[in-house]
């Protein structure tokens, strides 16, 4: 009689036959930073920071030494800063070329991404620039948007980012951004783009991290219709055409029959987020007591894996580190 069981009987069995497992070099682990002397509890997302320079070297590298070899850096800026036009996104002298500048002069081996978007930058809380109407109506505009956006990840090159990663979702800036590094002779900064990118209420606490809530509107005539799969692979194929080096799926745990088709459809890494909504949805159960927080965590992320993602963002990404070195 055939019998699957057998290939389950014990650990040393499954660990055999184990398809798809963990390191700590799949994560990116996504960091807050804001311009001021102290280190302070996120209230939205229980148990991450928004880490002074200093708080977020020592975090780095922490993580670094558990085998953690990417972070991505989200700033969060103060209100008097932001403006309509987002002039502080490209600051070379602003909070996140600072962070950059300090994090690799520290640890020069550890890779450091930039998220490009102006939602932190901007007076409007829109990932691009706003043109409002008499009755309080917003437009995002692309092509200006876009120019700043190519001026932001410039800035990022300048103070040595490895990679610049856009989350703005507006059209063309793949290619655009591409053309501007290039220029200034930064071929070798790399493109992380998110390319299928869901207008999602799983954002929520990540948006109460930076303060970055649109003011009004909301944000799906740049972000993707939820209920959309050809669109993705249209979104993948454009930022192939215009020169992405990985591509992202996001948000994860709700979209892995997006990511398992993405990466059918692509031979470029793909990335997945498992965003804020995500983790906090976790945390909270798992703090109540009505979950177990480990064993959730690890198959979230097996599954995310599994679904076809090669790279992974989670806030968990230094827990998971300490556990695979526990492991050993
Ligand atoms: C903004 C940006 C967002 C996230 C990453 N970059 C929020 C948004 O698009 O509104 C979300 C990350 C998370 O929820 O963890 N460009």
């Amino acid at each position: 009689m055939i019998r699957p069981r057998r290939n389950r009987k014990s650990a040393a069995i499954r660990a055999l036959v184990r398809e798809t497992s963990l390191e700590a070099s799949d994560f990116v682990y996504p960091l807050f930073v804001h311009d001021e002397a102290d280190d302070v509890a996120i209230e939205s997302m229980p148990g991450c920071t928004r880490w002074s320079l200093e708080g977020l070297l020592k975090e780095v590298g922490e993580a670094h030494q558990l085998g953690i070899q990417a972070v991505v850096l989200f700033p969060a800026i103060e209100e008097s800063k932001k403006t309509p036009l987002a002039q502080e996104s490209y600051n070379d002298e602003g909070l996140i070329p600072r962070a950059i500048g300090a994090i690799k002069e520290a640890y020069p081996a550890l890779c450091v991404i930039t998220d490009v978007a102006l939602d932190p930058y901007n007076s409007d809380g829109h990932d691009g620039l706003v043109e409002k109407d008499q009755q309080g109506g917003v437009t995002i505009l692309n092509d200006e948007t876009v120019d700043i956006l190519c001026k932001q990840a410039l800035s990022h090159a300048r103070a040595g980012a490895d990679i610049v990663s856009p989350s703005d979702m507006m059209d063309g800036r793949i290619g655009a951004i591409r053309e501007a590094l290039d220029e200034e002779g930064f071929t070798d900064v790399s493109i992380l783009s998110y390319s299928v990118k869901y207008a999602s209420a799983y954002y929520g606490p990540f948006r109460g991290a930076l303060d970055s809530a649109p003011k009004a509107g909301d944000k799906k005539t740049y972000q993707m219709d939820y209920a959309n799969t050809y669109e993705a692979i249209r979104e993948l194929t454009l930022d192939e055409q215009e020169g992405a080096d990985m591509v992202m799926v996001k948000p994860a745990g709700a979209y892995l029959d997006i990511i398992s088709q993405v990466s059918e459809s692509t031979t470029l890494p793909v990335a997945a987020y498992q965003v804020s909504g995500e983790y906090l949805m976790i945390q909270s159960a798992s703090a109540a007591g009505w979950l177990d927080r480990k064993a959730v965590v690890l198959e979230s992320l097996i599954a995310i894996k599994r679904a076809g993602a090669q790279i992974i963002l989670s806030y968990f990404a230094k827990d998971v580190a300490q556990w695979l070195k526990e492991s050993r």
